[in-house]
Formats: structure tokens, sequence, C-alpha cells
């Protein structure tokens, strides 16, 4: 395996890139390939089957990247296609629930914990089970929040619409007095203002894209994957569709330059 090799990071179209700002913070020397999936987003609303066949299709063009690590940017896909994923691929894989939910068990102090994710995520009950695998007797309450994803995609990061909104959905999970809010889809670290004023300031919010990173360092330290030359261009980035948003928005997350967008045919992997 070479170490030099760029480390690859996936989601359903910008979300994964709250992930990619946290990799570049924790390992700056890292190159990484991202691939947003953004003709076919949103995963969330879709069934498990046509997730896992979507995120096949992209560990195998990310295999053409020669990537030395997969990072599952994407909460849907991390709860349905990681064990699809591992099998797929023949590097180490990280998905980004496990770290969410480590965090999640460790930071409440009543053992009162909320998620909000997509319709996927929450139905699957990933992180009710892996928080609980941390610590038994944690009560977990989750909360579908659909609206979110088309919003932040929207880039109506900071409206009033999505304040609305935001009420609405975490009303319910207010009445069961959780201490610890955990942000199950990486594309709502881009609402985390919002999100903070609607739960107010006793609320823990845990962003398991930060705790992704750090495992994802462990990882390569581990297995001695650490990147000793980093290439020129250390990121690249790709989409399946509507490539010029994409950069845009890429230039708006993240702390380092993006010069441009490819888009390539997923469906041909
Ligand atoms: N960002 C993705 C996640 O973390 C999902 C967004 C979508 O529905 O495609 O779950």
């Amino acid at each position: 395996m070479d170490r030099n090799a760029p480390i690859g990071v996936f989601d359903s179209g910008i979300g994964g890139l709250t992930v990619a700002r946290e990799i570049i913070r924790q390992i700056p020397h890292e190159p990484m390939v991202y691939f947003g999936d953004t003709a076919r987003l949103p995963y969330g609303s879709k069934s498990r089957d046509t997730v896992i066949r979507y995120a096949l299709q992209i560990v195998r063009f990310l295999k053409t990247q020669n990537v030395k690590a997969i990072v599952i940017a994407c909460n849907t896909a991390s709860a349905y296609a990681l064990e699809a994923v591992e099998k797929e691929a023949d590097v180490p894989v990280i998905g980004v629930v496990r770290s969410g939910a480590h965090m999640a068990a460790q930071v409440t102090r009543s053992g009162r914990v909320g998620v909000i994710g997509t319709a996927g995520t929450i139905k699957s009950g990933i992180y009710r089970d892996t928080i609980q695998k941390f610590r038994p007797e944690t009560e977990v309450f989750g909360k579908a929040c659909p609206l979110f994803v088309p919003l932040v995609e929207e880039g109506l990061w900071h409206d009033s619409v999505t304040e609305e909104i935001a009420s609405r959905y975490v009303s319910e999970l207010k009445g069961k007095f959780i201490d610890t809010l955990v942000m199950g889809c990486t594309h709502y670290p881009l609402i985390r203002s919002t999100l903070r004023k609607v739960m107010g300031e006793n609320v823990t919010l845990v962003n398991p894209a930060y705790e992704t990173a750090i495992e994802l360092k462990h990882m390569l330290e581990e297995k001695g994957l650490t990147c000793e030359k980093t290439p020129k261009e250390k990121y690249q980035f790709f989409v399946s569709d509507q490539a010029e948003e994409f950069t845009s928005f890429a230039k708006s997350i993240l702390p380092e330059e993006v010069k441009e967008t490819k888009k390539i045919d997923i469906e041909e992997f």
C-alpha cells in the first residue's frame, strides 16, 4: 500500500465536506479525493439496497484513484452500507456513526441523548444500537429531519425558514429532556448555529465529523499509512452532477483553496 496515496471520502453531496473540513484541520498534510453524489442525492429517503448499490459504485470509482483508506462521510451510507463497503474495498474503511455514537455516550451526563438524521439513518436504529453498546443504560431518542438536507443544499443556513422548521423538529426531543444531541447527518453541522439557538445552551451538540477525523488520524498512524510526501495536487473533487455549484459550496466550507470539480458518470462503475 502506498502511504502517500490519497484518502477517499464520499457523501451524497456537499454534506461530507464537513467531514473533509475536519480531516484537513486534523491531518493537513494528507491528500484526499472527495466524491459527492450530487446527481442522486438525497440518500436519506432511499432504500437500503439502493444506498448500498450507490456506495459500491463509489468505492469502485475511488479504487481507480488508488486511495489508501475510505471515509464514508455520510451517516445514511454508514448506517446501511458500512459492511458492504468493507467487503468491496481492499483498504481500511471508516464510517461516521461509530465515532459520533462514542462521543455521545461519553459526553451525556443524564444518559438521555437525541439523534437527528435522515429518515434512513433514524429508521435503521444504528445510533441507538451503537450508543447503547458503549453505554447500555442510555436512552436514545431519534428524530428524522428530511427537510434539513434540501435547506442546506439551498444555502439557507442562517434563514428564518430553517429556524422555524428546526424548532418544529426538535420540540419533540426537547420534551424528552435530552442533554446531548447528535447531528447525525453530515449536512447538519452547516446549520449548527440554528440548532444551537433552538436547542438552547444546555444541550451538547455532537458533530461526528470531528471524532471521525481523529479516528482516521489514529488509524493511519497505527497502520503505518501516514503520508510522508504530500503530492502537489493535494485535494481532488469529483461529483456526479453540478460541478460548478459544488465548487462554490466547497470554497465556502473548506479552509483550503478549491480550484475545480470534475464531473464523472458514476453509473459506469
Ligand atoms: N449527508 C448525508 C448523511 O449524512 C445524507 C444526505 C442525503 O439524504 O443524501 O446522512
